[in-house]
Order: C-alpha cells, then sequence, then structure tokens
C-alpha cells in the first residue's frame, strides 16, 4: 500500500503533534499524583532503585492498579522525572526498575530543597479551574484572569483568602530555600554591607538565609500586612508591613527576588525608583540586586525555553505582565535612574542582576 504521499504523511504528523498537546495536561496531573502517592519518598528510603513488583506493594495498592502505575512510571521517566533501569536477565522475566532524577530527589519530603509544595499551588484544581477562563478573559475588559472570575487580581484574593495565602507563601518559600546553594558564590555580592531591604520577601526565608551566611548583616523583609502581621523576627531579621509601590526601607542594599516579572512597566518603574531612593544614603556604594528572568530566546536550551515561556503565559494573564529579554530590563533601569547593571546566570533559570546606582 501506498497511501502515505507527503500531504497523508503531512496530516498525520499534525495529528500526532495535536493529540500530544492536547493530553499534556496529564503530564502535570501525572506529576501530582506521583507526589500524593509519594513515590519519591517510596524510592528514596527504598535507598536503591526499586522494581514495579517492590513499588506496588509499598503504595499497598490493589494488583490491578499495576498497570496504571507502571503508566504512569514509564511517562514520568519519559519527562525525565525519572530513570528506567533495565536489569540484565532474560529479556521475557526481566523486571525493570525505577530510581530518582535531579527533578524528583526535590520531591522528596523533608529536604532542603522540597519543591512539593510548588507543585501543588500549581497544579491545584482552583488553578486548573482558573485557566478554563483563558479565552473569556482574552475577550473580556478584565485586566487580569482572576479578575473574570473573583473580581480582583491574585494579592487582594490571596488577602481575602488566608488559606491560599499560605499555600502560595509556602510555596515560595520552598523556591527561596534554593538561596542556600548560591550564598557561597555571592559573598562578593553582599560583603560590605551593613543592611538590606528584602522586598517582596515573602514569610522570610530568603532573609534568614541571608543572614545565617552573613551574621553581621541586618535584613528587614518588606511585604504586605497580610503576609508579616504575625511573624516574628529575630536580632537579624525584622518584618515591616508595607507597600513597595510606594516606599521602600531604607537600607545599603535591596533584594527584590521574584517579584519585578508580576509588574507590568509603569509599576516595575515605581518599584525601581523606590529601591534607588532607599539605598540613596549610601551613595555609589549602595546596590539593587534583583533575582528574575532574563529571556534569551536565540540562546535558550529547549526545556529552558519553554519553562520560561509557560511563566511567561502565568504572569501576563494572572498579573498583565510578562518575562523580560535583557533589552527590556536595561530600558527600566536606566528609566528608573541607575547608570550600570550587571546580569549572573547563576540561579538556574533565573539570573542575577546587579544594579549600581
Ligand atoms: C512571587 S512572590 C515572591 C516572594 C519571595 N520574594 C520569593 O522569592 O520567595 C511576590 C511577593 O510580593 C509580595 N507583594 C505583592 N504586592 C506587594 C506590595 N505592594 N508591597 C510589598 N510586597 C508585595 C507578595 O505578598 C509576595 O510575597
Amino acid at each position: 500500500m501506498d497511501g502515505t504521499g507527503d500531504k497523508t504523511a503531512e496530516l498525520f504528523h499534525g495529528q500526532a503533534q495535536l493529540y500530544r498537546l492536547m493530553y499534556l495536561w496529564m503530564s502535570s496531573l501525572c506529576l501530582k499524583c506521583a507526589i500524593e502517592l509519594e513515590i519519591p519518598d517510596i524510592i528514596h528510603e527504598h535507598g536503591q532503585p526499586i522494581s514495579l513488583s517492590q513499588l506496588v506493594s509499598d503504595l499497598k495498592v490493589p494488583p490491578s492498579k499495576t498497570t496504571f502505575l507502571k503508566g504512569l512510571m514509564r511517562l514520568l521517566a519519559h519527562n525525565g522525572l525519572f530513570t528506567i533501569i533495565k536489569s540484565n536477565n532474560n529479556e521475557e522475566e526481566s523486571e525493570v526498575s525505577y530510581d530518582l532524577t535531579s527533578a524528583s530527589r526535590l520531591l522528596v519530603n523533608g529536604t532542603d530543597h522540597c519543591l512539593s509544595s510548588m507543585v501543588q499551588l500549581t497544579v491545584s484544581p482552583a488553578l486548573l479551574d482558573l485557566y478554563q477562563n483563558l479565552g473569556k478573559w482574552v475577550r473580556g475588559e478584565e485586566n487580569t484572569l482572576r479578575e473574570t472570575s473573583f473580581g480582583v487580581g491574585v494579592y487582594e484574593f490571596l488577602a481575602q483568602n488566608p488559606e491560599d495565602l499560605a499555600v502560595f507563601q509556602e510555596a515560595m518559600a520552598s523556591d527561596s530555600r534554593f538561596m542556600k546553594l548560591v550564598m557561597k558564590d555571592l559573598e562578593s555580592v553582599f560583603d560590605g554591607l551593613n543592611s538590606i531591604v528584602d522586598v517582596g520577601g515573602g514569610t522570610g526565608t530568603t532573609a534568614k538565609i541571608i543572614c545565617e551566611a552573613f551574621p553581621k548583616l541586618k535584613c528587614t523583609v518588606l511585604d504586605l500586612p497580610e503576609v508579616v502581621s504575625n511573624l516574628s523576627g529575630n536580632s537579624n531579621v525584622s518584618f515591616v508591613g508595607g507597600d513597595m509601590l510606594k516606599s521602600i526601607p531604607h537600607a545599603d542594599a535591596v533584594l527584590i527576588k521574584w517579584v519585578l516579572h508580576d509588574w507590568g512597566d509603569d509599576d516595575c518603574l515605581k518599584i525601581l525608583k523606590n529601591a534607588k531612593e532607599a539605598i540613596s544614603g549610601n551613595g555609589k556604594g549602595g546596590k539593587v540586586i534583583i533575582i528574575d528572568t532574563v529571556l534569551n530566546e536565540k540562546e535558550e536550551q529547549h526545556e529552558v525555553l519553554e519553562t520560561k515561556l509557560l511563566l511567561n503565559i502565568m504572569l501576563a494573564a494572572e498579573f498583565n505582565s510578562k518575562e523580560r529579554s535583557e533589552e527590556e530590563w536595561k530600558k527600566l533601569f536606566l528609566k528608573a535612574g541607575f547608570t550600570d547593571y550587571q546580569i549572573f546566570p547563576i540561579f538556574g533559570f533565573r539570573s542575577l542582576i546587579v544594579l549600581n546606582p
């Protein structure tokens, strides 16, 4: 049979591509399912690659779910979450085993770098429901997707829903624990500073990590009153409730981690100008330290670019903002009155940017 001309092959290729995109949501939900079943914990505790039958037994699920679990592990391994190890026995009888990868090690509970709470926040029924309204929001007048469903933006919504706020802040804290990994590389950035303000610093995870590494440093965490009002600091870390769009407390340096990308250019300018004002007492010695994404579409590795493009959609829909290229950042920095900036790609898919007045 020769029914596969160019046109036919193209149509079938398109069909396969479309079906893949159509089912991609299942990858996220299978990731969530693996966390709910605590599969990363089970493999970690097993101390070596685990076979399917051992996994089924440890999970205490009915044997009838073996086929699903095999498929789950196969898909997640395909997506880089586990590795499949084949034994050398006779092909027919050999049973594969599964091991953790650098991605699934981040889902083992009780470790310093556990990101399960970030997955729970991002793959929540509430968020998936919200994104069913993308088309409606694009056609409508509301500024953000959340306004289409709830009449308020993200941070107003969180202020009205303390349980959601706690889940959000725990997810952000899990991301901030990664700061520990780069403190050594940041010695030259923090050296010589006596005080720093962590703007939008949430519940203080980053501030505490910085002060542990640099015990002479005093760190003020500025965040919304509903985030910090019940938090108590220590001799190095203090909390201030306020609005970074209005003012930022004075310090030798201002840190803005994963905050500016939530804001459109006009608001970013306000925050950057307030940050410049906050460090003005230190003359040329003051600095603003930003940790955020820099888009570089031409040079990105495929998966990293996809991560940034997905976040870019989230930002546009939920905050009416975007991920920025170096050119876009530069324009903002110069407009806010900074004369010089340096970018260091040391924070995974995000970069460290140091601004000098
Ligand atoms: C995406 S989170 C980042 C939190 C933290 N910097 C981190 O990286 O984990 C943004 C933070 O900005 C805070 N925020 C939002 N609007 C603010 C405002 N007007 N003034 C101060 N903080 C604000 C939020 O409460 C939240 O803690």
